[in-house]
């Protein structure tokens, strides 16, 4: 049996009247059984309409090309129906509010019960709240006797993310695509939830596909992380390597913007500028606007991803940046 899991290659996305503008440009991609890959990138950098591809979710005004193939099954182009029956018992998705995600007029029992039931009809209803009280334990919900016949509001932000976690894991899916899963709590509650969900998926060997704007967060959640900019890969790498040596001036400019890293280094500001639209997309290298390094060539030419050690890097000076300690120190 195949250790990959996705295998998403030269994923293409563009969005109706964008004259031809595409939002996400040859997006490729791999997340092996049980690993937790975490895309990273800016607001607009793409990581959702991904995500959301993949998995048959966008309107009808995108167009999407490439290959996304789950298990060696293709999934751009797939039936709805195929998609439907793959969504939530082998590839389950988090998203950031955990309301939307929630039903608020059924009881936290039955919408975990539903979620198992949809997907194995002959489990009886009264196995299925046996299984969603486990769950709840599973994902440390105090008293969950008396909270599985509670409704949505009567949970805390956190404890509903709690709720939206044992859902995604109630079949013990493949893989979890969790989008942002954390943005909407408050620090602490979002170390705690994101620690769970990272023990939950080692636990049951499952695929962890997390996007986050945060590099911080990946720090101790992935092994492998892919950074995203206005619709590109434009590093891939080992989580020790992205942290000790990235190899891309905009990887280096989201860790500089960490509040560890500005602590350490004492001065560093937040990346200047914005990140261009699919219309607003500038010539050559996408990051050039921004980039310290940019030369002429960088104006002109769209850099192609080439290998730097382990990892992968889409930028002209691939090889000949200083190393990131040293621009550190003399900044
Ligand atoms: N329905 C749509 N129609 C047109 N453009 C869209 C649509 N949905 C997304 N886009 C565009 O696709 C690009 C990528 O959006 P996406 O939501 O993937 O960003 P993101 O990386 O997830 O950002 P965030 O961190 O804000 O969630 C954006 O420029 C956005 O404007
Ligand atoms: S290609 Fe040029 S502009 Fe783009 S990231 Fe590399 S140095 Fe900067
Ligand atoms: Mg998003």
């Amino acid at each position: 049996m195949s250790d990959i899991l996705l295998d998403v290659r030269g994923l293409d996305i563009a969005f109706f009247g964008m004259a031809g503008q595409r939002s996400v440009r040859d997006v490729s991609l791999t997340i092996a059984r049980g690993e937790t890959v975490s895309i990273v990138g800016e607001s607009g950098s793409g990581k959702s309409v991904s995500m959301r591809a993949i998995m048959g979710l966008l309107p009808d005004s995108a167009y999407v090309s490439g290959s996304a193939k789950f298990l060696g099954q293709e999934l751009i182009g797939a039936s709805t129906a195929t998609l439907r029956s793959l969504t939530g018992s082998r590839i389950a998705m988090i998203f950031q509010d955990p309301l939307t995600a929630l039903n608020p007029l059924l009881s936290i029992g039955d919408q975990i019960s539903e979620a198992i039931r949809i997907h194995n009809r002959d489990v009886s209803r009264r196995e299925a709240r046996e299984r969603a009280l486990q769950l709840l334990r599973d994902v440390a919900i105090p008293f969950p006797e008396k909270r599985l016949d509670q409704y949505p509001h009567e949970f805390s932000g956190g404890m509903r993310q709690r709720v939206v976690i044992a859902i995604a894991i109630a079949n013990k899916p493949d893989l979890i695509i969790a989008d942002e899963p954390t943005t909407a709590l408050d620090v602490t509650v979002q170390a705690e939830v994101l620690d769970l969900l990272r023990r939950l998926c080692r636990q049951n060997g499952t695929g962890l596909a997390l996007i986050t704007h945060d590099l911080g967060v990946v720090a101790g959640m992935a092994e492998r992380v892919y950074v995203m900019y206005a619709g590109s890969i434009v590093e891939a790498a080992l989580v020790d390597d992205i942290f000790e040596r990235p190899a891309h001036p905009y990887t280096r400019g989201l860790l500089r913007s960490l509040p560890k890293m500005k602590d350490q280094a004492k001065r560093l500001e937040d990346i200047g500028g914005t990140p261009p639209t699919a219309a607003s997309l500038p010539t050559g290298c996408a990051f050039h606007p921004r980039c310290s390094f940019a030369t002429d060539v960088c104006r002109k030419e769209t850099p192609r991803l080439n290998s730097y050690g382990r990892s992968i890097a889409a930028c002209h000076l691939g090889g000949s940046l200083p190393a990131f300690e040293k621009e550190i120190e003399t900044a």
